[in-house]
């Protein structure tokens, strides 16, 4: 280990990934759901903090030649890679700064523009208390009146039951003398896996847990090593993040994950009544994660909280769905069971946002036995079937080349791991794809009317063996039909 890394992992990368709730679009999606007012505008200053290895930061400085993006990151590997695919995809205002939040300066601070999205995905519950106090003290020294501050957090009580299978990995690991800390992460693995039948009491078989044991879907080394080998592994309960915010004079708006801003789909009806005689704020948000089942919180704060109207707000967002809408609705499993809207108010707004992108005022406004609440309609749809359109439909040439260059770069390093995105115009933001459908939507002839399914599953996948070819054959022609047209739609293909 190094003397700069203060207990965080730096011997190895994290995981190459886009997080949709990290964008502007979605962040957006947030206050209106809370009747907050915000919106993107022309010309921001977007800053994530902790970037990693900036696929976000790219593909948001992408999307939108108009933004200022920034990453902010201690590690420099993290940081000359993102810097590298910036350069390559030629992303003036894409900038990467090599920092430690504990030990940035006032003048540092005061060299970033000032911000209107702060972006923190996967950092504040592994870090020590002096990098927290960096990141409010950027916060209150750059952040803008009336900024928003997206932060994505492992959260008490949901991963409280893990904390003794973290020092348990800690230990584990810390009997590897060599290797990476993946290698290491992997080693421990291996014993704990070991312990799936004879579970010491303490080691309580929490869903983190039981993913683990599952030896069919191995989680990412580099994965596991981010998240469990660090010294300062400390899942918070939103109260304290919260107070520590309000430091920087943030103020709570909601959950981007849609679902958990509606209390009717959250709570049995005695968890209802105590949730509803607590006052409004931590006490109602402790609550809630008292009765969910959920390791990790993704939270909108905004510096500068006003109110609008709720519906009004709801009705203007626009949204494009990600994938031909299926012909009954979406069931999202929520707490209470499962929420799904009746045929006739899916069937007309699932056939409209087939047609192209719509606002939901329209949606709601299409005929049905009733008009539908815009936030349960958001909800059920908003878990990765829509996503929040900010501008026209349409490709660019800027947008194209990253994502040639994305393509290129996957290709050569082999990963195949981690979420991908396809930079989009009309969201501001990412497609996410995977590095097969990346692949296969970056192969020249896609969009001819004649295009050979077959000839394009052996360009796109080079390397496979005679066993494989078949079924990526039939996996290619499926895709082809049903995401070219979703492709043009996000103008990540020339419509
Ligand atoms: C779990 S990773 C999350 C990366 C990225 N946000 C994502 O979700 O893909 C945490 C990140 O915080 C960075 N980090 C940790 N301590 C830091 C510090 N003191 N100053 C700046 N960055 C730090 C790490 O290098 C790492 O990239």
């Amino acid at each position: 280990m190094t003397a700069w890394n203060h207990g965080y992992v730096t011997d190895s990368p994290y995981t190459f990934s886009y997080q949709p709730a990290q964008t502007p679009g979605s962040i957006a999606m947030v206050c209106a759901m809370a009747g907050v007012a915000w919106q993107p505008r022309p010309g921001m200053a977007v800053l994530d903090i902790g970037c990693g290895r900036g696929l976000t930061v790219n593909v948001l400085a992408a999307a939108n030649p108009d933004w200022n993006v920034i990453g902010l990151d201690y590690n420099p590997a993290h940081i000359a890679e993102a810097q590298e695919l910036a350069e390559a995809a030629e992303l003036g205002n894409a900038g990467f700064v090599e920092a430690d939040l504990a030990a940035m300066t006032d003048a540092e601070l005061d060299q970033l523009p000032e911000l209107d999205v702060v972006t923190i995905h996967g950092v504040w519950t592994w870090v020590s208390d002096a990098v927290r106090a960096g990141i409010v003290r950027l916060l209150a020294r750059r952040l803008k009146p009336g900024g928003v501050c997206y932060i994505g957090y492992n959260v008490l009580p949901g991963f409280g039951g893990d904390a003794a299978l973290q020092r348990l990995f800690r230990h584990l690991a810390a009997l590897e003398k060599t290797g990476t800390s993946p290698e290491r992460a992997a080693a421990a693995l291996e014993v704990i896996r070991g312990l799936s039948a004879n579970r010491p009491v303490h080691l309580s078989p929490t869903p983190m847990f039981q993913r683990l044991a599952d030896v069919e879907a191995p989680l990412d080394a580099a994965y596991l090593a981010h998240e469990f080998l660090t010294e300062h592994w400390r899942p918070v309960f939103f109260e304290d993040l919260a107070a520590a915010l309000a430091g920087a004079k943030l103020e709570y708006v909601g959950s981007a994950t849609m679902h958990e801003n509606i209390p009717d789909m959250l709570f049995e009806d005695a968890q209802r009544r105590v949730y509803e005689g607590l006052p409004h704020g931590p006490a109602r948000e402790f609550m809630k994660d008292l009765c969910l089942q959920r390791p990790f919180r993704r939270d909108v704060f905004i510096r500068g909280l006003r109110r609008v109207d709720r519906t009004a707000a709801l009705d203007r967002l626009v949204l494009a769905a990600t994938r031909a809408m299926p012909e009954e609705s979406p069931k999202l499993g929520v707490p209470v069971g499962v929420a799904e809207m009746g045929a006739d108010l899916y069937a007309p707004m699932a056939a409209a946002l087939n047609e192209g992108p719509q606002s939901l005022g329209r949606l709601r406004q299409l005929p049905g036995s009733r008009v539908p609440n815009p936030a349960e309609v958001l909800a059920i749809l908003g878990g990765g079937m829509v996503l929040a359109a900010l501008r026209e439909a349409g490709s660019s040439p800027r947008t194209d080349h990253f994502n040639r260059v994305l393509h290129a770069m996957t290709r050569a390093t082999g990963a195949t791991e981690g979420q991908l995105a396809m930079a989009s115009p009309m969201v501001a933001a990412g497609l996410p794809c995977s590095w097969v459908e990346l692949a296969v939507c970056m192969q020249p002839g896609i969009t001819a009317p004649d295009a050979d399914p077959v000839a394009i599953t052996h360009q796109a996948l080079p390397h496979l063996t005679e066993e494989q070819t078949p079924g990526a054959i039939d996996l290619v022609t499926r895709m082809l039909a049903e995401r070219l047209p979703i492709w043009r739609r996000f103008g990540v293909l020339p419509g």
